[in-house]
């Protein structure tokens, strides 16, 4: 099971109104963590974000993370409770972009950036958003798979978008998604945790 906190601007909010949903326990008892969120943030990408990087993001109006904690047959190891995954997005009247989706090497292809996507796409849509974008390197084909099962399409190239820890330049596509739409044709096993 994955158990998410949820950081919105100064607030962790313990106890977040969250849509019914069978993955996620709805009891918030642990704080969020930013330093956590930095080192996850740093065991996933080649440029990673600083926890000032981090806190000034969850400021912005709008702006929210969500940290996964994994149990496994309701026990959950120091990983698992410190949290294994993140997903950061901001909301701007009818838009929302995901700014950033991470899950530790150690607890991957176990359907924790799943569970994130779809908490993200929820609560932005809760907040008023209705289409959803994010950037994703031309080559990153894992999280372009995770994205179009939740419904992203592409709308267009970004060249030379992000630069690699070696220096070399990555383009990116820009991927949107219709947040009603998708969030109604959730996945199967999605649906079924309902
Ligand atoms: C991309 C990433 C977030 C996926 O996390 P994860 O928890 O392993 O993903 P999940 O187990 O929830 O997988 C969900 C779907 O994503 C796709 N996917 C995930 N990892 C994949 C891989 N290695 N190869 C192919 N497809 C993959 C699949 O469609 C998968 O569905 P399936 O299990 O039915 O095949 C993770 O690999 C990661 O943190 N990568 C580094 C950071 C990054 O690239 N973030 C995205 C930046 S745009």
């Amino acid at each position: 099971m994955v158990d998410l906190s949820v950081r919105v601007g100064a607030l962790t909010l313990k106890n977040p109104v969250m849509p019914a949903s069978g993955c996620f326990s709805h009891e918030f008892g642990q704080v969020f963590d930013l330093g956590r969120l930095a080192r996850l943030h740093r065991a996933c990408f080649d440029e990673s974000w600083s926890r000032a990087d981090l806190a000034h993001l969850l400021a912005l109006p709008g702006g929210f993370g969500l940290v996964a904690r994994l149990f496994d047959g309701g026990l959950a190891g120091l990983d698992g409770m410190r949290g294994v995954g993140f997903s950061l997005c901001r909301v701007v009247r009818d838009e929302c972009e995901l700014l950033s989706i991470g899950v530790s090497p150690a607890y991957r292809r176990r359907r924790v950036a799943a569970a994130l996507m779809r908490s993200s796409m929820e609560r932005c849509y809760e907040w008023g958003a209705r289409t959803m974008f994010l950037e994703v390197a031309i080559d990153n084909v894992s999280a372009q798979r995770l994205y179009e099962d939740h419904g992203f399409e592409r709308v267009g190239t970004r060249p030379d978008y992000y630069q690699r820890a070696n220096g070399a330049r990555v383009s990116a596509y820009t991927m949107r998604c219709d947040l009603a739409r998708s969030l109604d044709a959730a996945p199967a096993w999605a649906m079924a945790l309902r």
